[in-house]
């Protein structure tokens, strides 16, 4: 099994401002074709808003609001976002990001101001990797299928004791497009072409979106494996057993859940979502983060996570397109 320095670009820019722009303007789009994800250590970058000054070398055209995630998110600057605050006791599955809407990035950075005491690493997978540990008939299935995401936004005012208490896996309508009235919802959800309904007596937003699972890769003109099938899908792998167990009790199910996926209409088999777990586990390398990293991913070719964590954690993030 390769490490990650075997299997990733690493490279050592020594607080050096003229190496990390040379890299930045050079050789960052050869190398991310080629490996997909390159960890920058030792970088002249100390703040919010240094990332936005080198971040602007490799995405030409930055982000500006998260629009219609599954996590809470903030604006640290014009383009550059906190990662997600969900809790540090769940672990956070691998994805790409906003694989489940059009406007999902081909470039994501994160950057590292405060390093956590304890774990809360970002592990990453190629592609290739997850694919490459599938079972013939698991490919076979996946392949040139469709996938629907279904994600349900609550409202604020109704959110009770124990939802407020886990906030971040109930997102509300409000957080997730940055607004108070539900026509303002509605509209974001038509500019990013997502399907909605009311329901729940009109409280819940629900939010559809179908896209294939395997994707082309524009610029490697190849298809490659880009979704979110398994970190949206309601069961206990992509959980973790707290979770589940805990939506159990409060009686929610795959039919009510925040977040789940389908395929064709169905739910996915456990023996499919088990043959995508450990080969989503066997395809994640991890690193530590240290203050002043950069990480640098082809969002259509390298997935991330987020490990557990202990103690304060400042990672920084600017996604879009070049
Ligand atoms: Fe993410």
């Amino acid at each position: 099994m390769k490490r990650f320095s075997e299997r990733f670009k690493l490279i050592d820019v020594n607080s050096s401002d003229s190496k990390l722009n040379a890299y930045l303007s050079n050789e960052i789009d050869s190398d991310l074709e080629k490996f997909g994800a390159i960890l920058i250590r030792n970088t002249p970058i100390n703040n919010y808003g240094d990332l936005e000054k080198y971040g602007k070398i490799f995405i030409k055209k930055p982000y500006l609001a998260y629009v219609g995630g599954v996590v809470p998110r903030k604006n640290y600057s014009k383009y550059v976002f906190n990662s997600t605050e969900l809790n540090g006791l769940f672990k956070i599955k691998l994805h790409n990001e906003l694989a489940y809407q059009e406007n999902a990035p081909d470039r994501i950075a994160f950057f590292c101001e405060q390093q956590p005491l304890i774990g809360g690493e970002t592990p990453i997978a190629h592609e290739k990797d997850i694919t490459g540990h599938f079972s013939n008939s698991l490919k076979k299935f996946l392949d040139k299928k469709k996938i629907v995401y279904i994600r349900r936004y609550f409202s604020k005012e109704k959110l009770n004791s124990v939802q407020r208490l886990f906030s971040p896996f109930f997102l509300t309508w409000q957080d997730a497009f940055s607004c108070e009235k539900k026509d303002h919802a509605e509209l974001k959800c038509k500019e990013l072409n997502l399907k909605f309904s009311w329901i729940d007596a009109a409280d819940t937003l629900e939010v559809r979106s179908e896209f294939p699972i395997f994707v082309n890769h524009e610029i490697l003109n190849k298809k490659v494996f880009f979704n979110q099938i398994f970190t949206q899908n309601h069961n206990r792998y992509s959980l973790g057993s707290l979770v589940y167990y805990t939506y159990k009790v409060l009686g929610i199910n795959s039919d009510n859940a925040p977040r789940n996926t389908i395929i064709d209409g169905q739910e996915l088999e456990k023996k499919d979502l088990y043959s995508l777990y450990t080969a989503y586990n066997n395809a994640e390398r991890s690193f530590k983060w240290k203050n002043q990293d950069l990480l640098i991913l082809d969002n259509k070719q390298v997935l991330h996570a987020r490990n557990t964590f202990v103690g304060k954690r400042k990672i920084c993030v600017m996604m879009g397109n070049n």
